[in-house]
């Protein structure tokens, strides 16, 4: 399974790849643990919201949900174990490419108790397949791919589930701890990445999607990148700057976009007063200022950038700055090493509802001490979607390859509402330009000879 070229899983320690037996306890319980999510947040409201549907933009939850169930069937029952369709009449409905997200709620979908009799069939059904999968001889089962590939899709669902929450009128229906205080953050505000070739991407992480594969050396010059992402105060300075009413900051597209939309502000930001306020899953509260900024599109990313003489990093510069080791001049997992995600490590699988203060997570800090680049906001990159050389769509054109090209902004990282099993250090999001409703911020970089 091992890539000449990837020097992805090559631990120091030299751990050997799971063996079988952790794959699939590791499978089940990355099932359970979406399942249970998918749960929560389609049981913490009432049927009606359930159907209804908040934005154009989101599918109703019980959309959601039964697709969910239906791209399992697909997967892990038909594909993994040659079994018959249960239900082929429903297969159109949760095809998310025969019916877009406008569409959905007039669709005559599951009702909510038949969409999770229907999801709790279908997981029975594959937890049998799983206990008596073999997790080799095809592309499909090797290290358990196809159950990883169905747990982290379930993940994203739930990470566009919660963000259907945030979109919702209506007062709170889930809540969570908060994440720990932190003191402001005093340490350097950017960081030194050297020039030089890296390896990005990965040829032998079991579960990475088709479009992180394969490993591939890139060059990057050096560059400076921020420690932590920009934060809700630094927003505020350019929007007190009037940064919304000069055109020179913005991209074209981007600067008649905010002005055909009267865009003045993050997404779910209002003024009151003297103060910027915002609500987040049902509660108004004043905007936090050391919190990472959300909630902005790639337009209001850049603008901000360049109002403060630098520009948002490439994706390559974002990986490199997140997995490069300079000591063992190697590529790691996550920014930590290649130890798997703990609580010590980032804000991910939605424990908390919310960003933690900039400067958080001392012990997920990278090599080079640049922190939080896995979870707590996704960070838009300057970079378009595109395949790296030698990509191979697999298993399905749709997941990926049909996304490439300029229409897209690579995200990279993961957002506090993401799942781990959905979040790595080679792990790429992408999305149109102008979405704002996604947990998304950014940090910024500039390059080192200009300096
Ligand atoms: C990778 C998050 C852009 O939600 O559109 C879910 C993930 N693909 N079902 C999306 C996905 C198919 C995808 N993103
Ligand atoms: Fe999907």
């Amino acid at each position: 399974m091992k890539h000449p070229a990837d020097d992805t899983l090559a631990t120091a320690a030299g751990e050997a790849s799971p063996d079988t037996e952790t794959l699939h306890e590791r499978a089940l319980s990355a099932l359970i643990t979406a399942r249970e999510r998918t749960t929560l947040l389609t049981s913490c409201v009432e049927g009606p919201e359930l159907t209804a549907q908040v934005s154009p933009l989101m599918s109703p939850l019980v959309w959601d949900l039964a697709h969910i169930a239906n791209q399992e069937e697909q997967w892990l029952l038909r594909a993994v174990a040659g079994q018959e369709a249960i239900r082929p009449e429903i297969d159109s409905l949760y095809d998310a490419f025969e019916h877009p997200r406008s569409e959905r709620p007039s669709l005559p979908l599951l009702a909510p108790d038949e969409a999770r009799r229907y999801a709790a069939d279908i997981r029975a059904r594959a937890l049998d397949v799983l206990q008596e999968a073999a997790f080799h001889g095809t592309r499909l089962t090797e290290a358990g791919f196809a159950f990883g590939m169905v747990a982290q899709h379930e993940q994203q669902h739930d990470e566009t589930m919660l963000v259907t929450h945030q979109l919702r009128a209506g007062p709170q229906a889930l809540t969570a701890p908060d994440p720990d205080p932190a003191p402001l953050f005093a340490g350097p505000v950017e960081v030194l990445i050297p020039g030089g070739p890296f390896t990005m991407g990965t040829s032998s992480e079991p579960w990475a999607l088709d479009n992180e594969r394969p490993a591939h050396r890139r060059e990057v010059a050096a560059f400076f990148i921020d420690t932590t992402p920009v934060t809700n105060a630094q927003f505020q300075a350019f929007i007190d700057d009037g940064g919304y009413d000069e055109p020179r900051w913005w991209a074209p597209d981007g600067w008649q976009h905010i002005r055909r939309h009267s865009i003045n502000a993050p997404l779910f930001w209002h003024r009151d007063g003297g103060q910027w306020l915002r609500r987040r899953f049902g509660v108004t509260e004043v905007v936090p200022a050391g919190e990472p900024v959300m909630h902005v599109c790639w337009y209001e990313a850049d603008a901000w950038a360049r109002w403060a003489g630098r520009r948002l990093p490439t994706e390559a510069e974002w990986e490199k700055a997140a997995r490069y080791d300079p000591v063992d001049d190697r590529s790691t997992r996550y920014p930590w090493g290649d130890a798997d995600p703990g609580p010590e490590h980032a804000n991910l699988g939605q424990r908390h509802l919310r960003p933690a203060p900039a400067g958080s997570y001392p012990a997920g800090e990278s090599p080079l001490g640049v922190r939080q680049m896995i979870g707590d906001v996704w960070e838009w990159t300057s970079s378009d979607f595109a395949p790296y050389p030698g990509f191979r769509a697999f298993p399905y054109r749709e997941y990926s390859e049909v996304f490439f090209g300029s229409d897209h902004k690579v995200l990279r990282g993961g957002s506090f509402a993401v799942d781990a099993v959905a979040c790595r250090g080679t792990f790429r999001n992408w999305d149109y330009p102008i979405r704002r409703q996604t947990f998304s911020g950014f940090r910024t970089a500039r390059s080192a000879e200009t300096a």
